[in-house]
């Protein structure tokens, strides 16, 4: 049984991800099994991430695999996860995947680990969970969005997003999900205001202040809670790196027309909390603020206040933003810090802590829909993974496939938010 996991061949090729850039795609052949995945890219990327790629790109990440990667994986076993991460670990000999690239180790890494799958004939999520209570994530859908995934008359806050949180099962969630995103460009036609195109992750572009935006989510969530009965809370991912200009130490809104102080934005995410009824929060701070994220914590109840860019999936940011309770909840990319063990230890730590992990997509992503997998492998009880566009909707259908085929052996339920829902 485990002869038929051991890899016999290795290949990287250059292909091409959601936003059309290239990207690395590695394919891994066993005696019984064959799998390929790509690696994803993100636009607001933290700057604690590792490394994408090596010096030299994605070519010289090809040559890498060829040349350095292979040679070693031959022979290993796929299903031994951890040995295959830390071999990656140690070729790259660095503490960000300098060398070799982190999403070169993330393309071997999900690869491999889908290679087990394949060769097992069993679904990746099986492969990768480590405990046996498996979960259905609920899904966290980006609906209206500017910042660094539009380009000109967008709104300043990167992401505004919806949670069916009153649905009782996946498809309905994701079903209520689409219907606040078609339901904004109807409210906004109607305003006078119409939405401009989609950004990158498929959320609705509109030139609208950071209020009118919240307002056309707020009633768009009304009315289709109203329709489907299923009710929807609001998050944003404020991205607010990406709003932070150093040498003025503000967050400057440009559609909004303000500068605010690190003080000044404690009290604007607060007021935001308050008035919208915010479920979830996302980067309100700038990726060195861990006072602000403590603060923000401190003094809610009910929402979550997640690190993206602040913990970049690093245990060892997690570790030190635990110690003054920044945030309660965090985001888990695998291409953040590189392999899928690490990944899977960060979610596990964050559970330990008490944070909630987001399993979550990057802006440029691939088609495939491994992430839901690693979702329900991470215990993630929210996938964040926008709403419509091939990408996103590949992870949805995927979610919605394990729920339908599930109830005919064993049962895989939506996860319960460790949260008050109202
Ligand atoms: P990304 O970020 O563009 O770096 O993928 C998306 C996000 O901030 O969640
Ligand atoms: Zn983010």
């Amino acid at each position: 049984m485990s002869a038929s996991t051991v890899i016999k061949h290795v290949e990287a090729l250059k292909v091409f991800d959601s936003r059309g850039n290239p990207t690395i795609e590695v394919g891994i052949k066993t005696d019984k099994g064959f799998a390929s995945a790509a690696a994803p890219s993100g636009a607001s990327r933290g700057k604690w991430e590792v490394e994408q790629y090596p010096p030299g790109g994605i070519d010289q990440a090809i040559n890498l695999v060829e040349t350095l990667i292979k040679p070693r994986l031959v022979g290993l076993r796929a299903d031994e996860q951890e040995t295959v991460d830390e071999l990656l670990h140690e070729l790259d000999g660095t503490s960000n995947f300098g060398k070799i690239g982190g999403n070169t180790a993330c393309a071997v890494s999900l690869a491999t680990a889908l290679a087990a799958a394949s060769s097992k004939a069993i679904h990746l999520f099986e492969q990768l969970s480590r405990t046996t209570s498996k979960e259905l994530p609920l899904p966290l859908g980006n609906v209206l969005g500017g910042g660094r995934h539009a380009r000109t008359g967008k709104t300043d806050i990167q992401e505004f997003l919806v949670l069916p949180v009153g649905a009782t099962t996946f498809l309905r969630a994701a079903e209520a999900n689409a219907k606040v995103h078609s339901k904004i460009a109807r409210l906004l036609q109607a305003k006078g205001n119409p939405a401009t195109g989609k950004g990158d992750e498929g959320a609705w572009i509109a030139d609208l202040t950071t209020d009118h935006a919240f307002e056309t989510v707020s009633k768009a969530c009304e009315e289709v809670s109203a329709d489907t009965g299923v009710s929807l809370r609001i998050g944003a991912d404020i991205a607010a790196s990406t709003l932070w200009n150093e040498e003025q130490k503000a967050y400057v809104y440009d559609k909004d027309a303000k500068r605010l102080n690190e003080g000044e934005q404690i009290d604007h995410m607060r007021s935001l909390i308050d008035r919208y009824d915010l479920i979830y929060l996302e980067d309100p701070f700038n990726e060195e603020s861990f006072e602000s994220f403590s603060e923000l914590t401190r003094t809610v109840h009910d929402t979550l206040i997640c690190g993206d860019d602040l913990f970049v999936t690093s245990q060892a940011r997690l570790k030190k933003g635990k110690t003054m309770n920044a945030g309660n909840a965090i985001i888990i990319k695998p291409n953040q810090v590189g392999t899928i063990t690490d990944a899977s230890k960060t979610a596990k730590l964050a559970a330990q802590f008490g944070y909630v992990p987001v399993t979550s997509h990057r802006s440029g992503d691939t088609p495939g829909p491994e992430l839901a997998h690693m979702a329900i492998a991470f215990g993630s009880p929210i996938i964040k993974t926008g709403v419509v566009g091939g990408e996103r909707v590949a992870k949805i259908n995927e979610l919605c496939r394990l729920e339908y085929y599930s109830y005919k052996s064993q049962p895989l339920k939506l996860a319960k938010l460790p949260i008050y829902t109202k």
